[in-house]
């Protein structure tokens, strides 16, 4: 009874405030208290967000299909587009325009968008607006030289007054949240993100996420979580969702608990297990944590992504599903011979009996947890 009046309680309107906590030195909340904070929605601006688990975008992966087949898993509070370049997409480019698929199941769904012209951001931001997009995300954590060359992405965070004008150009152009990912800052020695953040909340940018990496990193080295949790201490009211690492439940649950985040976004965690969301959102509701889907379960995950991906590609999904063959052949434990198949097939009936197979032979090969196939850059950051 006592806990139901505590969940009663917590889960109230005040509840579904932007929720950050400030960690203090006597320590960060535990047991009911964190998973209360935990729970519930989360308003970013004047979006009112469904779970406090977040999709981290990522290029390549985070596709329409890819948001799709996790949403029906349940859970996700939020899915953002790989990062779109302003004046391509204004300019009406088949790539850009791709990119923004959606439909009207494909929500929440925030837009990224980059560039390093101010005006050419507030007019992609306008363009989205116009096409009914529901939420703008300003890409200033993106490592690479091409994109950070012409002043975007993580470059931006090097000066704090002008990333800060650029973001309430943008909020200024629209009605719509808009909302900035960004990363510590561009290398150690300058880790802007506590300055940027409280010059961005300034300005009226409705939330922030967090990377726990300098550029300098890339993807390399462990989260800062201090670092993450300084960005927190330094706004007031908007949310900060912090990002980086997040691979399992209890990797989530210390991330809110040291950080005192008001949400998290996971990456390359949603590709080692897509039920990650549905798990957190079962374990924040105070639900047993779930056993691992089964083998018939992974396959029909598989069986939809496909599926899905057909809706917007057609046939060419079978060249686009190359991209995941390795990592379903490990997850899912696909022998090698058939592994082999799902990176050469050219027809839906040759997909059809490929899995007809997989279902067949499930248990010839050792599933293994593939972190390595989600790739990143090699070599020094500089030369990325
Ligand atoms: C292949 C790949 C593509 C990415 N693409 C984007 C992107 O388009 N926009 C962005 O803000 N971050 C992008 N990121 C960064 C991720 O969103 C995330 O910040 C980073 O991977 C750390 O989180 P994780 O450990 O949960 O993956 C990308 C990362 C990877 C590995």
């Amino acid at each position: 009874m006592l806990a139901l009046v505590y969940k009663n309680v917590l889960q109230g309107p005040e509840r579904r405030m932007t929720g950050n906590v400030k960690v203090t030195p006597h320590g960060a909340p535990s047991g009911p208290e964190l998973l209360s904070r935990m729970s519930g929605s989360v308003c970013v601006g004047s979006r009112v967000l469904p779970t406090r688990f977040f999709l981290a975008p990522l290029a390549g992966y985070t596709h329409l299909a890819f948001r799709m087949v996790l949403r029906q898993l349940g859970g996700l509070g939020l899915a953002t587009t790989d990062l779109v370049q302003a004046t391509m997409l204004v300019g009406g480019s088949k790539k850009s325009l791709e990119l923004v698929e959606t439909r009207p199941d494909d929500r929440p769904l925030s837009v990224q968008i980059f560039s390093g012209v101010t005006s050419h951001l507030a007019a992609a931001a306008k363009w989205l607006q116009d096409h009914d997009y529901e939420g703008i995300d300003i890409n200033m954590g993106c490592p690479m030289a091409k994109i950070n060359g012409t002043g975007g992405g993580a470059r931006l965070m090097c000066n704090v007054d002008a990333a800060a004008t650029t973001a309430a150009r943008v909020v200024e152009a629209v009605r719509v949240p808009v909302t900035v990912k960004m990363r510590l800052g561009w290398d150690a020695t300058q880790c802007t993100a506590p300055e940027l953040a409280a010059e961005l909340e300034k300005v009226g940018v409705a939330g922030i996420t967090i990377h726990g990496r300098t550029r300098a990193q890339g993807f390399h080295g462990s989260v800062d979580r201090k670092g993450i949790r300084d960005t927190v201490s330094a706004v007031s009211r908007i949310p900060v969702v912090a990002n980086g690492d997040i691979r399992t439940v209890d990797d989530a649950i210390s991330m809110f608990q040291e950080t005192g985040c008001a949400a998290i976004a996971i990456g390359r965690g949603a590709m080692l297990d897509p039920w990650i969301f549905r798990r957190l959102a079962a374990h924040a509701s105070g639900d047993h944590l779930e056993a691992n889907p089964s083998a018939d379960e992974q396959i029909d995950f598989l069986v939809s992504h496909f599926r899905l991906m057909t809706e917007q590609h057609g046939l060419f999904s079978c060249h686009l599903f190359r991209k995941f063959a390795a990592w379903y052949g490990s997850r899912l434990g696909i022998p090698e011979d058939l592994e082999d198949r799902l990176r050469r097939f050219e027809s839906y009936a040759e997909f059809d009996e490929i899995v007809e197979q997989i279902r067949r032979r499930h248990g010839e090969r050792l599933c293994t947890v593939a972190t390595a196939l989600v790739k990143v850059p090699n070599g020094p950051v500089s030369h990325w």
